[in-house]
């Protein structure tokens, strides 16, 4: 495992971060004044007994069946919650409201890349996830079967997350930024049933053909019985096997208008979710039922202070990662919210494009990801300044660590000063927000997370001993389980306990971060200590990436890392050895990131990469990662002394030199 110093950590910045620890903003009192939760006595009520807590939330849910334990820890770390309970996600994210008579009430206002709008009902989900629920049954979808979705941000992703929970059927999403091998990678691993895809995805004016490229590496893969195609960019000649392939339009109306929820265990799986972890293979999420949607709509309700009744709430993430599952479809539509989904980038038709959204929709709840934060920055606050955002009144962040100064941009410009920011720590595995302010009670200090929500127990623990650090830097533990956390790596059991709780034992949840606690108690985020790169708030492993090039003939052996990135957080680098006499060129690095494209998808891709006759390594072999940052970042090199051949740094920084001088 490697170490956990900063990355970029000087004394100046050590100062700088001194001083940001004593700098809070407390809870606006107008905000307070009207929030769900503003006593801070919430806290200590849930540490004192979490179950009763968690039975709490859980109890905002309906159940066709009540449970008869909320937590069993007999067998750790395969903890259950809610055993013996029975409910459906789908029942509690649509009929419910239905049968409340808040049908009408608008779901999702859908804005499309080319001004269309639709607004999207709970009645209207209620019934088009009838009916395609009913059309996988007559697929041949059981509960149990795993069925793919690799859709765009269109309403049509959300109908078919929901009728497959609705039969019991695990779904499994890819974000629609992966590439077609990506899908099938994830396919094969899942043994999907079914795949539901689309004629073509648009981005920024440009339509991709999924549907034709999908069908190039979908062929010859056994399990998979149907391709349902979603009619959504109007391509013609949309590419179709007879026996295979069917239109979602036509299933549907061919389709029984009624199907009931099935009544399913509150264990029983919800979805699969692959996530990137150490290793090149990707590691298949497995969420189930009951405790997920504990989590999330907890979660969604107190740290959004949602109010469902005049909140306008946007999540601009996208639905194929862990934020779009919880804070797009599950968490929102359980307490019954209208969103904003937004299909496309945040810079078509213009720059402006968010903010006339917001402003068109009277937006109250902005939930975004740093690095859009920071784009905006940069293109400049007139911007935002030309739209009214009055209606918002609270601002999220997530998927990384937020410097300050972008923290305050979004506090001023966006927020007008006068809104709150939740800085929202998790991942793939705890599926629900963890690490949070709550926006009525917590003071936030930018750049951190602050506090564990009520009934989450994080700790900052020493790399050593593992035992507790009061105040400052260490690996961030979870120390006890929580209803919506990961319940096993999808058919790896054992590659979960290795992964999450070999280190300290089966009871300790390892995060894979590295975290300080100042001496409030709050606590920062400072990045992976795995090899995971945050690009974008994207996670990617290392060495998938490095898997990725070498398949490049020309390539013999390539190192890949996160580079620290003013705009995108980390930029992956590529330190890549070439076989023989081959010469690096800039065709060849547009071949590599071709590669890199095709095999994972174009987000992968390298900003940079470095050509090197040898790479650092240890007498045993391993490649000494925390070298290649040092040199890439241009510090002063750490520790070589246990490198097989310290030669090789000098003619790497000379190597890095040169490149630099040529990038200038
Ligand atoms: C990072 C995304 C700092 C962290 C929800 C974590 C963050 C990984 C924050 C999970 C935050 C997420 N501050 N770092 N507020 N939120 N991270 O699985 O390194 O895509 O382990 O889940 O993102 O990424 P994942």
């Amino acid at each position: 495992m490697a170490d956990t110093a900063p990355r970029d950590g000087t004394t100046l910045e050590h100062e700088l971060e001194a001083m940001l620890e004593i700098e809070r903003f407390d809870p606006p009192a107008e905000f307070r004044r009207q929030a769900l939760l503003s006593d801070p006595a919430v806290y200590e009520e849930a540490a004192r007994d979490p179950q009763g807590w968690w039975a709490r939330q859980a109890a905002n849910l309906d159940w066709f069946e009540p449970w008869d334990a909320v937590l069993d820890d007999s067998d750790p770390p395969f903890y259950k919650w809610f055993t013996g309970g029975r409910l459906n996600a789908s029942h509690n994210c649509v009929d419910r409201h239905v049968e409340a008579g808040i049908g009408d009430r608008v779901a999702y206002h859908w804005h499309g890349e080319e001004g269309e709008r639709r607004d999207v009902t709970y009645a209207d989900l209620h019934r088009d996830v009838q009916r395609f629920a009913n059309a996988l049954k007559e697929l041949g979808v059981q509960a149990g079967d795993v069925v793919g979705i690799y859709l765009p941000m269109i309403p049509e992703v959300v109908v078919a997350m929901l009728a497959c929970a609705r039969i019991g059927a695990p779904h499994n999403v890819v974000f629609g930024g992966f590439s077609a091998e990506s899908v099938k990678e994830r396919m094969e691993f899942s043994e999907a049933k079914v795949l539901v895809t689309v004629d073509g995805a648009r981005r920024k004016g440009r339509t991709a053909p999924i549907k034709a490229t999908v069908d190039e590496t979908m062929g010859d893969l056994a399990s998979l019985q149907t391709i349902v195609v979603v009619r959504h960019a109007g391509l013609p000649d949309v590419p179709m096997t007879a026996g295979r392939d069917v239109f979602y339009d036509e299933v549907c109306a061919a389709a029984d208008p009624v199907c009931p929820a099935e009544s399913l265990d509150a264990e029983h799986p919800l979805f699969i979710l692959y996530t990137s972890g150490s290793t090149a293979s990707p590691k298949g999420i497995l969420h189930t039922t009951g405790g997920y949607m504990t989590g999330v709509s907890a979660t969604h309700r107190y740290v959004f202070d949602l109010k469902p009744e005049s909140d306008v709430y946007w999540c601009a993430a996208d639905v194929g990662w862990i934020t779009g599952h919880s804070y797009i479809v599950y968490g929102p539509l359980a307490n019954g919210t209208t969103s904003v989904m937004w299909e496309g980038a945040p810079d078509y038709p213009h720059r402006g494009i968010w903010w006339e959204v917001a402003e068109r929709t009277r937006a109250t709840i902005l939930y975004a990801a740093p690095t859009a934060i920071r784009t905006f920055m940069k293109w400049g606050h007139e911007l935002p300044a030309r739209y009214d955002l009055s209606a918002l009144r609270l601002l999220g962040s997530v998927g990384e660590p937020i410097n300050p100064k972008a923290w305050l941009w979004y506090q001023q410009v966006i927020g007008g000063g006068r809104c709150p920011i939740v800085d929202t720590w998790w991942q793939t595995e705890t599926g629900a927000i963890m690490i949070t302010p709550l926006p009525g009670i917590t003071s936030a200090k930018p750049g951190s997370a602050t506090k564990p929500f009520p009934g989450v127990f994080a700790d900052v623990v020493s790399e050593s001993d593992g035992e507790s650090v009061e105040t400052g830097q260490g690996l961030l533990v979870l120390t006890q389980p929580w209803p919506s956390m990961l319940r096993t790596l999808y058919k790896e059991d054992e590659r979960f306990v290795e992964t999450y709780f070999a280190r300290f034992g089966k009871e300790t949840y390892l995060v894979g971060d590295a975290a300080r606690r100042d001496r409030d108690g709050y606590l920062w985020i400072i990045g992976r200590i795995d090899d995971v790169v945050n690009v974008s708030g994207h996670r990617l492993s290392t060495a998938e990436v490095e898997s990725a090039i070498v398949a490049h003939e020309k390539v013999a052996e390539a190192a890949v890392i996160g580079q620290s990135d003013e705009d995108t957080g980390q930029a992956i680098a590529a330190f890549v050895t070439l076989n023989g006499e081959i010469e690096g060129s800039d065709e060849l690095v547009a071949e590599i990131g071709a590669v890199v494209a095709e095999r994972i998808g174009k987000f992968a891709r390298p900003k940079r990469i470095i050509w090197a006759d040898d790479l650092p390594k240890t007498r045993s072999g391993k490649i000494m990662r925390r070298l290649l940052r040092d040199i890439a970042e241009g510090r002063a090199l750490g520790d070589v002394t246990t490198l097989r051949d310290p030669g090789v740094m000098a003619a790497l920084e000379s190597q890095v030199n040169e490149a630099q001088a040529q990038e200038q």
